[in-house]
């Protein structure tokens, strides 16, 4: 399955993550060295995705900016013989090709989806949300268009998560047919525990076909009064059409804050510089 694009929607307001994100896109909110949303854009480039389709708003534009030429901070760090940064900024410029479409009014993600349509037309394509950090060799996006590519289908991530925090997802029900993954035969969005048929959470990580415009054209508003993706995908689950592949590497969810927190730790302790000072200052914060 030949996939290039990844629909990418920043349209949220990031509310779990106010006040920070009162003028401050969520996605722009830096994770040691990088905002959260490159880290999902090199995950994307890591499985071959170089067409970044950013469904954004208004308010979003710095997210753009970020994947273009500064040419005022380029000429100060050629100047100034700050050539190791200056190559890091380039490379950030030059790393996408960014297509931005405006999701004009936020009905959801279904709806974000939806507003991809125009540009992937008839191609499969990947959708990752920006809130969601995989990491590890080989897993995230990759792991689906894999997955995708061996079953010609649509995919879905899922990982295991503990009872009380299946209302936070939405929740797929399937018959496993290889090791971690399984035939989806049902899911329902943020149900409430004792309605949740598994504890397999969907994260923003999805290989699609354009057959889901057609379900997220006549998608009604679900849970929040949203247009749900996980609804529209029911329709591809009762016929069969649907994959969901249980995420390998690690993962956390930036719009939380403790998770939010440990990815900084995490990335700053693989700094070879830091880690010994982070580790010292640590220990005297929280003395063991
Ligand atoms: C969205 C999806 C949900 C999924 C989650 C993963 O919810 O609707 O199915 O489990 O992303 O992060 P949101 O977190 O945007 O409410």
């Amino acid at each position: 399955m030949d996939i290039r694009k990844v629909v990418i929607p920043v349209a949220g307001w990031g509310t779990r993550s106010l006040p920070a994100t009162k003028n401050i896109p969520k996605e722009m909110l830096p994770v040691f060295r990088k905002p959260v949303v490159q880290y999902v854009v090199e995950e994307a480039i890591g499985a071959g995705l170089n067409d970044v389709v950013l469904i954004t708003n208004q308010n979003k534009t710095i997210i753009e900016d970020h994947f273009d030429h500064n040419l005022l901070l380029e000429n100060l760090l050629e100047r100034s013989g700050k050539t190791e940064l200056l190559k890091e900024v380039r490379r950030v410029a030059e790393m996408v090709n960014i297509i931005a479409v405006r999701q004009k009014q936020q009905l959801g993600l279904g709806h974000a989806v939806l507003c991809a349509k125009e540009v992937c037309k008839d191609e499969p394509f990947a959708v990752m949300v920006g809130d969601d950090l995989m990491f590890g060799l080989g897993c995230g996006i990759e792991q689906l268009i894999e997955a995708a590519g061996a079953e010609n289908m649509a995919v879905v991530g899922v990982i295991e998560v503990p009872e009380d925090k299946v209302s936070k997802y939405g929740i797929v029900q399937g018959e496993e047919f290889a090791p971690g993954m399984y035939r989806v035969r049902d899911l329902v969005e943020k149900p409430a525990v004792d309605k949740a048929p598994s504890r397999l959470a969907i994260v923003g990580r999805y290989v699609l076909l354009p057959e889901i415009f057609d379900h997220l054209e006549r998608q009604e508003p679900g849970v929040g009064g949203e247009i749900q993706l996980t609804d529209a995908l029911k329709g591809l689950a009762s016929s069969n059409k649907l994959l969901a592949v249980k995420l390998r590497g690690q993962r956390f969810d930036a719009g939380d804050w403790v998770e939010y927190l440990t990815a900084n730790i995490y990335f700053a302790l693989q700094d070879e510089e830091l880690r010994y000072d982070l580790v010292k200052r640590l220990r005297e914060l929280v003395p063991c």
